[in-house]
């Protein structure tokens, strides 16, 4: 796999810093234990010398790691390219009238997203339900619990200590607020279009 860069040059309230440390150290390894873990995968393989065991394994560790490590990178790369915009929400027609039937409002929705990205300890995720036909919102609490199968991201928060703590501290809210700063609508608008002709 090749690490995908940056979409913008640089964020209202999210440093270059955090970036730096964000994307080209923590996601760009995830990108690298990926294809890692995806050799040995197939060297264990061809051996043929292996052991499917529960409690220890090496292909236990390996395929434990290999959800952890895709979905690190997957869900790193939708949050990223989820930035660089101006937070204009209107910007999004198709989507903003979805999420308006579903919440009531747009200022409203954004609140309880925001506080649902502050119960989580992971991600924060709206996405399109390929099974239920609609836009839903979940939260997960490593790269591999919490997801749900047959759903596609649309809109991919993440609220782990490093995507914020060197600019805000603690303050999570105020973080989850410069994201919504940052966030790019007319994005999420070209991908809840082409997500939403998915149904399973
Ligand atoms: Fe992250």
């Amino acid at each position: 796999m090749e690490p995908k860069p940056l979409p913008f040059k640089e964020l209202e309230g999210i440093s270059n810093k955090t970036l730096e440390i964000h994307h080209d150290k923590l996601y760009v390894g995830y990108v690298k234990k990926s294809d890692e873990i995806s050799e040995r995968l197939i060297a264990l393989r061809k051996s043929g010398n292996f052991e499917g065991n529960a409690t220890f394994s090496e292909l236990r560790g390996l395929k434990d790691s290999e959800t952890f490590a895709a979905n690190g990178v997957y869900l790193h790369e939708r949050y990223f390219d989820n930035l660089g915009g101006d937070g204009e929400w209107k910007k999004a027609p198709e989507l903003s009238k979805v999420l308006e039937k579903k919440w009531g409002s747009m200022e409203d929705g954004l609140k309880w997203f925001s506080a649902c990205a502050m119960a989580a300890r992971g991600w924060s995720v709206l996405a399109w339900d390929t099974k239920a036909g609609k836009i839903k919102h979940y939260n997960c609490d490593a790269h591999n619990q919490g997801g749900v199968w047959g759903c596609i991201p649309i809109i991919v928060l993440d609220v782990y200590e490093h995507a914020y703590f060197i600019d805000f501290g603690s303050d999570r809210k105020s973080y989850i607020e410069a994201f919504w700063k940052n966030f790019n609508w007319a994005e999420a608008e070209k991908l809840y279009k082409k997500a939403s002709l998915v149904s399973l």
